[in-house]
């Protein structure tokens, strides 16, 4: 576990965390998610365990055969980058329908209110909210259900999920205020790194994302070499050469984006990337960095490709992980039906 990360003593320390099946893995959920879960299976004392949420997924229309694919995919990005199933809990969640029973008592639990204001929502409904699906509405009532289920404590994630963590907490906090318990634990989020927003290569103001319609806005996890380069080579960036110290990034959004990718594919600190290359021109980085980006990346997509040829063996790795994580779910959504008065 990191330093610095507060534990409720009342409660085992238990990282969870999802991401959704819903296109290929992009380097920003390589460096804001799953190389940080990998350090967190190595590292954190409880267990880990790690979910495709193909229910969050389909909040947004998926195509079946792309989403069963898609599904087997973000599981070999999960094996391939680390993620050891005999070491961590890894299944995809619409096999454990605990975290769907519990969800429903959490739509019960948490406001309207509060649900509006979540920007994940009004980013992906648009302009025409009215024509959003209510599980879109609903979805952070579903991560709340992922995460509690478990009684889960830290949930390392981007950035971007900061506000879905602390509805999480309103909802565990509601939940043991009105019924009078200490049931569910007050969640942390674990946010760290130099990559905890990657932003978009082509617009420094946006977040790399899958669903970007730009393909090269993104680096996909399964890029060949050459494409990644371009990638790189094309990126936006200003006119002025690097500065040595990381105080000279602020107001260059596109400029701090490489840096942060840079020191967090080498492990190193913004700080060193900035003193070793300060003065640089980009023509001069650029190269540095798809060097650095093919090198770490390459493996991990050839193992990719190399377990999709093989989807039967990742099937039966996502059953056998979700039958471990429901010996975990099935007693405490029990628990919680027998708090909340439900007669069995
Ligand atoms: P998603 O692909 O939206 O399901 O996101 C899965 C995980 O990747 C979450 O923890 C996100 O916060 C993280 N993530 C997605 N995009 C980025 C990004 N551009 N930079 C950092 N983390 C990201
Ligand atoms: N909402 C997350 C995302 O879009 C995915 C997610 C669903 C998740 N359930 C979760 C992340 C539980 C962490 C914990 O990235």
């Amino acid at each position: 576990m990191s330093e610095g990360v507060q534990t409720s003593p009342a409660f085992a320390p238990r990282v969870f965390s999802g991401i959704q099946p819903s296109g290929g893995l992009t380097l920003g959920n390589y460096l804001g998610a799953i190389k940080r879960f990998v350090q967190m299976q190595g590292d954190a004392p409880g267990e880990t365990i790690f979910c495709m949420v193909d229910m969050h997924a389909i909040t947004v229309w998926q195509d079946p055969e792309a989403l069963r694919r898609q599904t087997r995919e973000l599981a070999a990005g999960y094996i391939a980058s680390g993620i050891n199933p005999a070491r961590s809990i890894l299944f995809n969640q619409s096999q454990v329908a605990e975290h769907a029973q519990l969800a429903w008592i959490f739509n019960c639990v948490a406001r309207m209110g509060w649900m509006k204001r979540m920007t994940q929502f009004k980013d992906k409904a648009g302009k025409n909210a009215e024509n959003a699906s209510l599980g879109l509405f609903g979805y952070p009532a579903l991560m709340a259900a992922d995460i509690l289920i478990y009684h889960a404590t830290h949930v390392p994630v981007g950035e971007d999920q900061k506000q879905h963590i602390e509805l999480t907490r309103d909802i565990a906090a509601k939940f043991n205020h009105d019924y009078g318990v200490d049931f569910f634990p007050m969640t942390e989020p674990v946010i760290e790194g130099a990559a905890t927003r990657v932003m978009s290569l082509r617009d420094g103001s946006k977040k790399m994302s899958k669903s970007d319609p730009s393909d090269a806005s993104r680096i996909n996890m399964t890029d060949d070499a050459d494409t990644i380069a371009g990638k790189i080579r094309k990126a936006k960036t200003d006119p002025e050469p690097l500065p040595s110290e990381s105080a000279g990034l602020k107001d260059r959004p596109e400029a701090r984006n490489l840096v942060n990718i840079y020191a967090a594919l080498a492990d190193i600190s913004v700080d060193q990337v900035v003193s070793e290359n300060g003065g640089q021109p980009f023509s001069a980085f650029k190269p540095k960095l798809s060097e650095l980006a093919v090198e770490k990346l390459a493996p991990i997509s050839a193992e990719m490709a190399r377990l999709m040829t093989q989807p039967d063996e990742i099937d039966v790795i996502l059953r056998q992980g979700a039958t471990q994580a429901r010996t975990i779910a099935a007693p405490i959504l029990q628990q919680t039906y027998d708090i909340v008065g439900m007669v069995r």
